[in-house]
């Protein structure tokens, strides 16, 4: 594990691989888990890719200021991670939280992106009845703690058949939200509350864009997936069949081969020419 201080905020990342022919790919994870979420993904692309994973602000071993962990602020430490790694342009993969980061990635640095992957997420900002779920659920991590947001969010996060019969992954996934500090949890939720809708961004989007979803998605019904792939121009849509919301989770398989389809298929980047 690496570590970078960001205006005085220690976030913290792994880096996997080399620079090959697949160039840079960062991974931005899901609420309320961390970096070691991408392991089982990272198994199958670090052959392919420079993978850069980092903690958000909050998760993992990264720091928890006080306030808010709002998106944009995500966004503004992943930008500065790449710049202190020199490898713009990047592909950026953002899973569901991840994917709120993602846009608004977009929406600010749209020139330092070489490819979006956004997955099991979406553009809308919450709705009154969502914002004010986030804010009972602060209150329930200041009353219980980590552990009963990891009650609340299981049945969400994975699959019915991967609850039943992968008890490896779900207590993977269970031990990363009891380990995120409730203050890190709280911070996010009222950053994800206060997001802003990122419907009107998507027509604007000009880097090479792949959305996927799992077929079993909680969350994200495939219509809404469908509909934020056919409002980016050119995107692509890849279903993972059979997955719940951690898609890269439970089919890191098919999710993989999405992801190198996707940038299989991308014109390489163009080496930088001499200083005349
Ligand atoms: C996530 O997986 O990151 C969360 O489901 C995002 C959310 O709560 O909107």
């Amino acid at each position: 594990m690496a570590i970078i201080q960001i205006e005085g905020v220690r976030v913290t990342y792994d880096e996997y691989g080399q620079a090959t022919s697949g160039g840079n790919v960062v991974l931005v994870h899901a609420f309320p888990l961390n970096r070691t979420m991408w392991d089982p993904l990272v198994a199958e692309l670090r052959g392919t890719f420079h993978l850069v994973v980092p903690d958000m602000r909050g998760s993992g071993a990264s720091e928890i200021p006080e306030g808010a962990t709002t998106m944009e602020r995500m966004a503004d430490d992943v930008h500065a991670l790449v710049e202190t790694l020199e490898i713009t342009p990047f592909t950026l993969v953002g899973l569901s939280m991840g994917g709120y980061v993602a846009l608004e990635y977009a929406r600010k640095y749209p020139g330092e992106l070489r490819a979006l992957v956004l997955a099991d997420t979406k553009a809308a900002a919450d709705t009154a009845e969502e914002k004010a779920a986030r804010y009972e659920m602060v209150k329930t991590l200041a009353a219980d703690g980590p552990a009963a947001i990891a009650e609340a969010m299981l049945p969400k996060l994975l699959s019915e058949e991967a609850r039943a019969d992968d008890s490896e992954i779900v207590v993977k996934v269970r031990r990363m939200i009891e380990t995120t500090s409730a203050a890190g949890i709280a911070a996010a939720l009222v950053g994800m509350a206060e997001r802003p809708d990122s419907t009107d961004l998507l027509s604007s989007i000009a880097v090479p864009t792949l959305v996927i979803v799992g077929s079993k998605d909680a969350g994200i019904p495939l219509g809404t997936a469908e509909a934020m792939a056919a409002a980016i121009p050119g995107a692509k849509l890849a279903v993972i069949e059979g997955s719940g919301h951690l898609s890269s989770v439970e089919k890191p398989l098919e999710f993989s081969q999405a992801v190198k389809d996707f940038a299989g298929a991308l014109a390489p980047v163009p080496k930088a020419s001499p200083a005349a």
